[in-house]
């Protein structure tokens, strides 16, 4: 059993774009620059705001974070939508889900310029992925292919079992696990809440990807032997600790890992990953 070390991984990408990075300052140009819209005070969506602001820092970046009242109108909010658009000394931004429920979210991601919209949360972003043209790929469904990719794990050809179809991660990875790319190339199975006999079809899945946020979901008795499993599931259990929380994933690893050839922990496996993700549509934006 391999495990999928997203830490690490992900701390070798932004290795690699301090690199970029202070080759760009060295030559007098200015660092690229993310900003961060965030609507409101949830406590999961201020930390991983927090965390990518922080990780702006660590790499060099320029970053803004934009903290917005939760009782802001839409028309505010689009207000600071077009000024990011228009602002040239941002290459890129993202506005934090989930919005207040007052709030239209389609209409406010169909506002971001296309351009700098690093978290490919655009229609036509979405689109140019699902065509495999250039675009900005979401962070969490690119940060999967990126560890699928760096650890040489074998697509093509395999049966591979999604499960969960958000806008954010499971819609977008059944996509990009299709496409005639390495990774890629595989036989997708999309399955979500009005799936019959799931536990069928993830048994004869060689890769299960779970974006369900359910603790302890996969279990040992449900997965192939030797079958790769991408753990995308965050979710917040009380617990003793300072914090007060941990953080669990969708798949029973102690038991789950025996049988498997490839495997993603809860922390430190895809988690990570999706920060990278986002530096580097980030630094691609600036270059664009
Ligand atoms: N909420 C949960 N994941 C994400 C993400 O990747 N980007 C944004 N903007 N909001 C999120």
């Amino acid at each position: 059993m391999i495990i999928l070390d997203g830490k690490k991984t992900s701390n070798d990408i932004k290795d690699e774009i301090t690199d970029e990075v202070n080759s760009i300052i060295s030559k007098g140009d200015r660092p690229p620059h993310l900003a961060a819209v965030i609507v409101g005070n949830d406590g999961a969506s201020l930390t991983y705001v927090g965390s990518k602001v922080r990780a702006c820092e660590k790499v060099g970046f320029d970053s803004t974070l934009v903290s917005l009242e939760d009782s802001i109108s839409e028309e505010e909010l689009l207000d600071k939508v077009y000024e990011l658009n228009n602002d040239k000394k941002i290459d890129g931004y993202i506005v934090q889900l989930p919005l207040p429920k007052h709030i239209d979210t389609q209409k406010v991601l169909l506002a971001v310029d296309p351009k700098k919209d690093v978290d490919g949360f655009h229609p036509v972003n979405f689109g140019r992925m699902a065509l495999n043209l250039p675009t900005f790929i979401s962070a969490t469904p690119n940060g999967i292919m990126e560890l699928l990719k760096r650890y040489k794990v074998p697509t093509e050809g395999k049966n591979t079992i999604v499960i969960g179809r958000s806008d954010i991660v499971g819609k977008p990875v059944s996509i990009l696990m299709g496409l005639k790319t390495n990774p890629g190339n595989s036989t997708v199975t999309l399955a979500h809440s009005r799936t019959k006999n799931i536990e069928d079809l993830i048994k004869q899945a060689d890769i299960v990807i779970s974006a369900l946020g359910v603790p302890d979901f996969i279990k040992e008795h449900m997965i192939k032997e030797g079958a790769t499993v991408i753990d995308v599931g965050i979710t917040r259990v009380e617990d003793d600790s300072e914090k007060g929380y941990k953080i669990v994933g969708d798949v029973d690893y102690e038991n789950v890992s025996k049988k498997s050839s490839f495997i993603t922990p809860v922390p430190g496996g895809v988690g990570p990953m999706t920060i990278a993700m986002l530096l580097k549509n980030t630094l691609q934006a600036y270059k664009n």
